[in-house]
């Protein structure tokens, strides 16, 4: 194989908002297959917030992006290549490829699944029956684990998770409400996804305002909250939380640039006695196979529904990557690579 392989590296890191001077795109020749690896072209680059905090060279979770190197990014595509006896030519495959067009594989368990396209769309394995829509599945399950009739708000509804969160409450017999930024979201959410109500955050500037749209949405209050993205919703959302209730931190997106997003009343914790657990999905893979029956069982069913953004290229990663941060993207953003 003498083909080019196009990838995107971190070029610098961001102070602040990040640019497409932080990226750079380069072609370099693709090596050949050692035994065991696999040869992969990735047909979708999923964008994801977290790349956000991997692009910063400071004490997390994860080790930062390294500069120089190929970004880091879930992919699914296909096996063009295979020295490996666990991979054929023509599988569809789900793994961490990175912003480029090939991928060469080690093919080790773990690294590469394969997954079944028969029924779910390819690109689905890096949205709602992906790492994201399990995601929502955890920390709805095991952090807010709500009961029928509780009320339960979702932030960043019509993206990848917040739209699975809310679709697994209804399920369960909750009252689902989101919170989204605009009017054509919101419809999103209601009409398409069945919460019960929407409300777009953009038109009330503070937490007070937001507070009390939040208490017409939600007359018995909140039971649990499944935080995306910090700041004045969040201290809304604690104004209205009931006693005993849920916040499932799954991520604060407000403050990815370095905004400070303080809590105003953290009072409301032990005056409400509120459980608030963050979780990072990566350290739950024991769950991984339970999440992924349900969701895929309810897309099989039409039960899961959810929007993508698709941008056209490798060359658009950049450029669609800082609009998912500004709520640009509607629905899981990816990137079309073929
Ligand atoms: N803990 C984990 O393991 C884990 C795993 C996956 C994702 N996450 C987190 O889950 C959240 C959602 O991720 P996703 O992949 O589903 O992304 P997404 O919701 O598809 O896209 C991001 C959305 O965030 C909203 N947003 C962006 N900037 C905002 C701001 N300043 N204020 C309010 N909203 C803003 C926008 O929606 P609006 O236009 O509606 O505001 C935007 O569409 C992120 O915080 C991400 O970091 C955590």
């Amino acid at each position: 194989m003498t083909a080019t392989n196009r990838q995107i590296l971190l070029a610098s890191r961001p102070e602040g908002e990040p640019s497409v001077d932080n990226f750079r795109l380069v072609e370099t020749p693709i090596p050949a297959l050692a035994d065991g690896q696999v040869l992969v072209r990735n047909h979708y680059l999923s964008l994801d917030p977290y790349m956000r905090g991997r692009m910063n060279d400071t004490k997390s979770y994860a080790a930062p992006q390294p500069l120089d190197e190929v970004m880091i990014g879930g992919t699914v595509g296909e096996v063009v290549e295979s020295r490996s006896d666990r991979f054929e030519v023509g599988d569809h495959v789900v793994g961490m490829g990175g912003w480029q067009e090939f991928q060469v594989a080690d093919g080790t368990p773990g690294q590469l699944r394969k997954v079944d396209t028969t029924h779910i769309p390819l690109q689905a394995y890096l949205g709602a029956v992906g790492m994201p829509g399990i995601t929502a599945w955890y920390g709805l399950t095991q952090i807010i684990d709500p009961k029928p009739g509780e009320t339960v708000v979702v932030s960043a509804a019509s993206g990848a998770v917040g739209s699975v969160v809310g679709q697994l409450a209804k399920e369960r017999g909750a009252r689902v409400v989101g919170l989204a930024g605009g009017p054509e979201k919101c419809r999103f959410v209601v009409s398409e996804l069945g919460f019960d109500v929407c409300i777009d955050y953009r038109e009330h500037p503070d937490a007070r305002s937001l507070s009390a749209a939040l208490k017409t949405a939600c007359p018995n209050g909140i039971d649990g909250y499944f935080e995306n993205v910090g700041g004045i919703i969040l201290d809304a959302v604690m104004l209205r939380s009931n006693a005993f209730s849920r916040i499932a931190m799954c991520g604060m997106i407000a403050g990815y640039n370095g905004e400070p997003t303080p809590m105003q009343i953290p009072a409301l914790i032990l005056i409400n006695r509120m459980t608030i657990r963050g979780f990072i999905v990566s350290e739950h893979m024991e769950f991984w196979p339970e999440a992924l029956t349900e969701l895929g069982s309810l897309y099989a069913a039409g039960r899961l529904r959810y929007r993508e953004s698709i941008a056209q290229g490798l060359d658009s990663a950049p450029e669609a990557f800082l609009g998912l941060l500004k709520g640009r993207n509607f629905g899981k953003q990816l990137v079309k690579l073929t």
